[in-house]
């Protein structure tokens, strides 16, 4: 029966565990930390080398699109981006691509522009290249 283990200085909950023996494997496919991290490592360099990043660290994974969205909105946006400077986006986002921009808009006075589709869900490339101007600061 599970049971909380308490350090006996502090009584602070140390976590659950377990009256049953201890598993004699690891389960299988589980890797080591060193072995994660180098596998993590590989894909980062892999990355790199595919996006022509100038350094490694500029590759940073995270939990998905929508949380990569939203680091580059909090992090670049925040920085960079100020009352009247323009964000361009397009009518066919995803929600994760249009909400963080919205709200940084609403928060900083900045402006969203929006490159329109025609009929046959197409960019108008075209007008695409007329949003640009000296308040471009992002295409998301
Ligand atoms: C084009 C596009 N952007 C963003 C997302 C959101 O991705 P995530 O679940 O990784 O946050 C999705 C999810 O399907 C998507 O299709």
């Amino acid at each position: 029966m599970p049971h909380r283990a308490r350090c006996a200085a502090g009584h602070r909950p140390l976590g659950e565990v377990s009256d049953q023996p201890a598993r004699q494997h690891p389960p299988r496919g589980a890797l080591s930390f060193r072995d994660r991290d180098a596998e993590y490592e590989a894909a980062r360099r892999k990355v790199q080398t595919f996006l022509n990043a100038q350094e490694e660290r500029e590759i940073i994974f995270t939990s998905g699109t929508t949380d990569s969205i939203n680091l580059v909105m909090h992090g670049y946006g925040r920085k960079f981006i100020g009352r009247d400077d323009e964000i361009i986006l397009t009518t066919l986002e995803h929600h994760s691509n249009i909400v963080p921009w919205q709200m940084l808009a609403e928060e900083k006075g900045a402006k969203i522009r929006v490159v329109p589709v025609n009929d046959r869900g197409e960019l108008l490339l075209e007008e695409y290249k007329k949003l640009f101007n000296s308040r471009t600061r992002f295409v998301a």
